[in-house]
């Protein structure tokens, strides 16, 4: 499949691939946060919500969840601190100064606050650009001391918990530790002016391994 609706874009192409083994957050997490979104993740969230315009994918890795978008399409922006052969890499998200495109979907790096400064950069974007944001989070973050204030003060206007994916790159290390196959996700989806209570729904991932799905069936989605 090609995927020809994805911009390359004008950043460098300096290769800032990490040996093995540096830019780690600690010893027992992959170099640069790599953990890919099983495909499934990205067709579940777009049988949910709608993208129209384009839509930056910042911390594109390989480009899993950029491939999606583009195949049901969208127009996609691909960057990445990191070269993995895929989008524009040595684009650190942090340091960006002006939005690529309207909306941003991404699977984030973790750690060290990585995930959180992610999101508020990305909201940061969404204010100037109208756009929704769309992030893959550990659904442990929801529940966390140090994040309530902050969810209450900047509420995704829904939040959809996904069952059953590993985000783990087996393809470079084999089959995900057991520990990490417990992790559970959640797509955070946060739309311009959003107020108030944030809608909670469900995803299979079951439903979009392969086979048949339907896109923007938004009929299975509470709103309120
Ligand atoms: C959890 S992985 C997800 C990759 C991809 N979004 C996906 O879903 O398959 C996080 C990605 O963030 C990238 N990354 C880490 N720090 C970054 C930064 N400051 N700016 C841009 N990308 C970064 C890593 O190289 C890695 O590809």
């Amino acid at each position: 499949m090609m995927h020809s609706s994805i911009i390359i874009g004008t950043g460098s192409r300096r290769n800032a691939s990490a040996p093995s083994g540096a830019n780690r957050i600690n010893p027992s997490r992959i170099p640069n946060e790599f953990y890919p979104t099983p495909p499934e993740a990205t067709r579940a969230l777009l049988s949910v919500e709608k993208f129209e315009g384009s839509i930056w994918e910042p911390a594109c890795g390989e480009g899993a969840i950029a491939k999606v978008l583009a195949d049901t399409g969208h127009k996609v922006v691909a960057t990445d601190l990191v070269e993995y052969g895929f989008g524009i890499s040595g684009i650190d998200f942090l340091k960006e100064l002006r939005p690529r495109a309207k909306h941003i979907v991404t699977n984030p790096p973790y750690g060290a606050g990585l995930a959180d400064a992610f999101a508020e950069k990305a909201l940061r974007f969404a204010a100037q650009t109208g756009g929704t944001v769309a992030m893959l989070l550990n659904l442990s973050s929801l529940s966390h001391r140090r994040r309530t204030e902050w969810w209450k003060e900047k509420p995704p206007a829904r939040l959809y918990a996904i069952d059953d994916i590993v985000c783990w790159p087996s393809h470079r290390y084999g089959p995900a530790p057991e520990y990490f196959t417990k992790h559970r996700y959640v797509w955070a989806v946060w739309t311009p002016n959003h107020k108030g209570p944030s809608a909670f729904w469900w995803l299979s991932a079951a439903e979009f391994r392969g086979g048949q799905f339907s896109h923007n069936n938004n009929k299975k989605r509470r709103t309120s």
